[in-house]
């Protein structure tokens, strides 16, 4: 991990450790864009579709998936946020892991074999550039033939966000930012400028959508969510 990212992960994983801070319910952009965008896409499986939530926290996004019949498996930096999937949620701890994925210990697939959907909500805002780009080749590795693809990241026109649009990024092409997300950490945050920079930006996956989702066309802090497919041959 490069080191914007690795303070990231040790600020989250301290935020678990000395704070009753964790996902209480499942992330409301991604239930809207589960039901318009990702479900019509899953092929109907004899078995149930396997999803990897990563960055899983206290697990609310895997209880949602679990209740509609797929089988989960989580990922998370901290090893207190896996602990009370196990413990609290009741989760399959063979399913569940604390580690660093970048770390080049042992790949997903090694890990949890194939998916046929990678959830990663509200959490590759806070990877560097490069460790990103290595992060999706993973994530990409995992994924079986014409898996789903889906995370978010948030543009400047956001109201945690808007006045450090003018910051300079440090080299890792992260902004730091005093207060950031749900925990108001001290963080450095990638942002994004618009819809192109997302395509971009997941250009490993083939676009299915990037979209902002009904309810954020009316708040203040402007999410762009994109749905993208394993492209054949990668
Ligand atoms: C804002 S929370 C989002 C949690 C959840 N995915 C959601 O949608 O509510 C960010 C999560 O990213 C996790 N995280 C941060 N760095 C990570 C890393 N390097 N690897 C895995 N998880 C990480 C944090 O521990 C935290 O649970």
């Amino acid at each position: 991990m490069e080191e914007g990212t690795k303070r990231n992960s040790r600020a989250w994983s301290e935020v678990y450790r000395t704070t009753a801070f964790g996902n209480a319910y499942p992330t409301d952009g991604l239930v809207s864009i589960y039901h318009h965008f990702i479900k019509k896409e899953l092929k109907a499986a004899e078995e149930p579709p396997k999803v990897l939530d990563f960055a899983c926290s206290h697990g609310a996004n895997a209880k949602f998936f679990e209740s509609l019949g797929f089988e989960v498996y989580g990922i998370d930096i901290s090893k207190e946020a896996v602990d009370y999937c196990i413990q609290e949620q009741g989760f399959d701890s063979e399913k569940y892991m604390a580690c660093d994925i970048l770390s080049g210990e042992r790949s997903l697939k090694e890990m949890f074999g194939t998916f046929d959907l990678v959830i990663a909500s509200e959490c590759l805002y806070y990877f560097s550039e490069k460790d990103l780009s290595r992060l999706l080749q993973e994530f990409n590795d995992s994924m079986k033939e014409g898996a789903i693809f889906y995370a978010n990241m948030h543009t400047w026109n956001h109201q945690l966000y808007r006045s450090y649009e003018k910051a300079e990024k440090n080299a890792e092409g992260l902004t730091e930012i005093p207060e950031s997300g749900t925990a108001g950490l001290p963080l450095g945050v990638r942002i994004v400028e618009n819809k192109e920079e997302m395509k971009k930006l997941f250009g490993i996956f083939q676009e299915i959508a990037t979209v902002r989702s009904v309810l954020e066309l009316e708040s203040e802090s402007e999410t762009l969510h994109f749905i993208g497919k394993k492209a054949e041959g990668f």
